[in-house]
């Protein structure tokens, strides 16, 4: 059977230990997904993984592990019943984003389930393990004098808290349109020690335009641009809020079907276009997906991170 923690407990791995232990009592069968993930880069994932987890625990308490793994498992299986769907129609389920936001972003019990299984996916999903190490060595590390950081769609928060342990002269603004989101956001943020440099706001990522431009020295945007009808308004909206030469982290879904995905992205070079079609000139590329898929799948679910650059005074 696979082993997720390694046979001479680390005392760093106190909460994957924990969460391992739960994950092999009460949903084995996730358990080889997980040791895929760690397998990545053992040592860089027991930090991501132990550092999501504290903050975790911070908030919820100890019995935030197991409650966690629930959510993810929950998750995760809907994530795959949504791609079954998906596989059988040849189309993402007809939702529209008026949908998501009636259905999904204010029915709090419901998101703040649906938020807590996206954050244990930002590590515990191979390929995401994989994302989130490119943004750390490619983006953050090589991040140059970062006073603005905005955040659009932070979500659970992770991603903003986990960015702003790595600048730490850097303030985060972070705009989200669920409630769940601002709140659960924010609890991280306190959690992580960074409440007095982080703060949200309730707001559509599109009518961001209010937002000074040319305010931000970095804007990330995880895994928002296939829940909405227009995609290629958020590029323009990180265009307008980033200052020229500056740089943009994003990430997007490919035929990858869940109940609030809407835009169906099919090739990498889509998400490329829509970056060089808004000003922004894309340096770097990661694409990955789940190592095990459905048997005669038609279509492959990635995921796949950009590094963009606005360009300076219209040169190409
Ligand atoms: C899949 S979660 C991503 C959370 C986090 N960024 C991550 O990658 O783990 C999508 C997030 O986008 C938010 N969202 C959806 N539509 C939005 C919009 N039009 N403007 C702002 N936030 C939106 C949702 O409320 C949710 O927090």
């Amino acid at each position: 059977m696979a082993t997720l923690t390694p046979s001479r407990s680390l005392p760093t791995t106190k909460y994957l230990d924990q969460l391992e232990a739960y994950v092999r009592d009460r949903h084995p069968r996730s358990l080889a997904g997980i040791v895929e993930a760690r397998l990545n880069d053992p040592a860089r994932f027991e930090e991501i993984a132990e550092t999501f987890m504290e903050w975790a625990v911070a908030v919820r308490g100890e019995a935030a592990i197991g409650e966690m793994v629930d959510s993810f498992v929950r998750f995760t299986t809907s994530v795959n019943m949504s791609q079954v769907r998906y596989e059988r129609a040849g189309h993402y389920e007809n939702k529209t984003f008026e949908d998501c936001l009636q259905s999904l972003y204010t029915e709090k019990d419901e998101m703040d389930d649906y938020l807590w299984g996206v954050y244990l996916t930002n590590f515990l999903w191979a390929h995401h393990t994989e994302i989130i190490l490119f943004f750390t060595e490619r983006y953050l590390k090589r991040l140059d004098d970062v006073q603005t950081l905005i955040e659009i769609a932070p979500g659970h928060g992770g991603w903003g808290a986990y960015a702003l342990k790595h600048l730490p002269q850097t303030r985060l603004v972070g705009y989200d349109i669920a409630p769940s989101s601002i709140e659960i956001a924010t609890q991280i943020m306190n959690a992580a020690g960074f409440a007095n440099r982080a703060r949200y706001e309730l707001k559509d990522a599109l009518n961001l335009e209010v937002v000074e431009a040319n305010s931000a020295d970095a804007v990330i945007c995880n895994f928002l641009i296939e829940h909405l009808e227009r995609p290629e308004k958020l590029m323009a909206v990180i265009n307008h809020l980033l200052k020229p030469g500056q740089k943009a982290f994003l990430t997007g879904a490919l035929t990858a079907a869940q109940i609030d995905h809407i835009y169906e992205f099919r090739y990498e070079s889509e998400l490329v276009k829509l970056a060089e079609d808004n000003g922004l000139r894309v340096l770097e590329t990661f694409s990955g997906g789940p190592r095990r898929t459905l048997p005669n799948a038609k279509f492959l679910p990635r995921s796949m991170a950009l590094i963009m650059q606005k360009r300076q005074n219209d040169i190409y």
